[in-house]
């Protein structure tokens, strides 16, 4: 499973650059079994998620094919509708090839992703949209069989933003016949960026980061080229690593305008940010300032997916922080881990309080989620002696360059795959 060994107490200087963002590039890459042709990526992130969904294209026909770091795929040839139960075990977000298999087959099965660990998480709004498309839908002995002589477009109203269903939604009225109106859509900038990329491909998609998303079905998509946007979350991680460790950082390839909710927050901490073009310079205080109240909101609030690297900084901040994590419900695994570390933590259901302490203890710790782990990483580069974080791999699943990217600040961080 892996480990990060952290040797705490180094400040963080110099730059670095953020890689490309996990969260917009899986459902790019299951939407490029639309265009039966060839798509190329560039800044596609070298991590788990990306390799897991990789081996699920290339399970049902796909070719894919690295020049250098321009990352080909060729979906001329779909040879099966059936998803390997194996990968959608191994990766929740699988379940995006609902929309675009079916969209290009007319048929998908796939098992059913169930909870994982940081919540229940359901997918009946997906599987709602779908029937109101005109699709079949047989949900039995764990697996979900979607199929249509046609997919119809439809108006959808979801009745909460979710991310997930509203990709899956924009990926099966792609190729439709008629109109998808999508009400009370996700505004996630990873919508934004799917709505590009297809329409790239030649969909006719618009209004994605309103509430309303409209999709215009059409006959055939092309082959296209495309570079990913930068990683929100990885950029946000990196920030709180500079807030919890102390130093002046600057992360290069950012898209400031995806960090808004973000940057209030690490601002309030009492970091100095400074924003540029392309890139944001933080500089850490002495001592960070308790929040008194922090949210997790669908964009634009703030994130969930950052929620657990914000606390790993306000445990050693001066006076009490309270976060409400409104999202998911079970997103608090890293909160015991911390408790060990030395962190004054009381959850009371969605509810955290945080009472800060001066300074963390290493100690040997294990990562349940992805957050959650990089959160233990920046609490070990804050606290005083040696933090080993165990099961990296969940860690490996999104961040591509975390220890060398720290490294290079001036971290004292290792990687062991023992
Ligand atoms: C995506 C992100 C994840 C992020 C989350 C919220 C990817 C690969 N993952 O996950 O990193 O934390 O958005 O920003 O992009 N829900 C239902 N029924 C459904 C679908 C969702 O009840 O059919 C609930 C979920 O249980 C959760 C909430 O809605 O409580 C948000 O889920 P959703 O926005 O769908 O998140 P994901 O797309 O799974």
């Amino acid at each position: 499973m892996g480990k990060y060994i952290i040797e705490g107490g180094y400040s963080l200087s110099g730059e670095i650059k953020v890689q490309g963002s996990k969260n917009a590039v899986l459902p790019l890459l299951a939407a490029t079994v639309l265009n039966e042709g060839k798509t190329y990526f560039h800044n596609c992130p070298k991590i788990l998620d990306v390799y897991n969904m990789l081996n699920i294209l290339t399970a049902i026909g796909c070719t894919i094919k690295w020049d250098k770091d321009v990352l080909i795929i060729d979906s001329s040839n779909i040879t099966t509708h059936i998803i390997p139960e194996k990968y959608v075990q191994m990766m929740r977000s699988s379940i995006i090839l609902l929309g675009s298999v079916l969209g290009r087959l007319k048929t998908v099965k796939i098992s059913f992703p169930g909870g994982c660990s940081i919540g229940t998480r359901p997918i009946d709004l997906h599987l709602k949209a779908l029937k109101q498309m005109n699709v079949d839908i047989k949900d039995r002995h764990g697996f979900i069989e979607c199929s249509t002589n046609e997919i119809i477009g439809n108006k959808v109203s979801l009745d909460y933003p979710s991310v997930g269903a509203t990709e899956n939604i924009m990926l099966t009225a792609v190729l439709s016949e008629g109109i998808t109106t999508i009400n009370n859509a996700a505004k996630e900038p990873e919508i934004v960026e799917l709505q590009e990329f297809l329409c790239k491909m030649g969909a006719k998609i618009e209004g994605a980061g309103t509430d309303t998303i409209i999709i215009k079905g059409v006959n055939k998509l092309n082959s296209v080229e495309y570079r990913i946007m930068p990683d929100r979350i990885v950029a946000g991680t990196y920030m709180c690593a500079v807030a919890a460790a102390g130093g002046e950082v600057l992360l290069k390839d950012v898209c400031k305008e995806h960090l808004n909710s973000t940057i209030t927050k690490i601002n309030e901490m009492g970091c100095f940010i400074k924003e540029f073009e392309d890139s944001i310079l933080i500089k850490a205080p002495e001592r960070l300032k308790s929040l008194d109240l922090i949210r997790t909101q669908p964009y634009p609030g703030f994130p969930t997916d950052m929620q657990a690297q914000l606390m790993s900084c306000l445990v050693t901040a001066d006076g009490t922080s309270i976060i409400a994590e409104t999202i998911f419900e079970s997103r608090y695994k890293h909160v015991a881990e911390l408790v060990r570390m030395g962190a004054d933590i009381i959850i009371d259901g969605r509810i955290a309080v945080l009472k800060g302490v001066n300074r963390l203890n290493g100690a040997e710790v294990f990562a349940e989620d992805l957050r959650g782990g990089a959160a233990l990483v920046l609490a070990g580069l804050g606290a005083e002696g040696k933090t080993i974080v165990n099961n990296a791999s969940h860690i490996l699943r999104g961040y591509e360059n975390l220890e060398k990217d720290l490294s290079l600040l001036g971290a004292n961080i290792k990687y062991s795959s023992d």
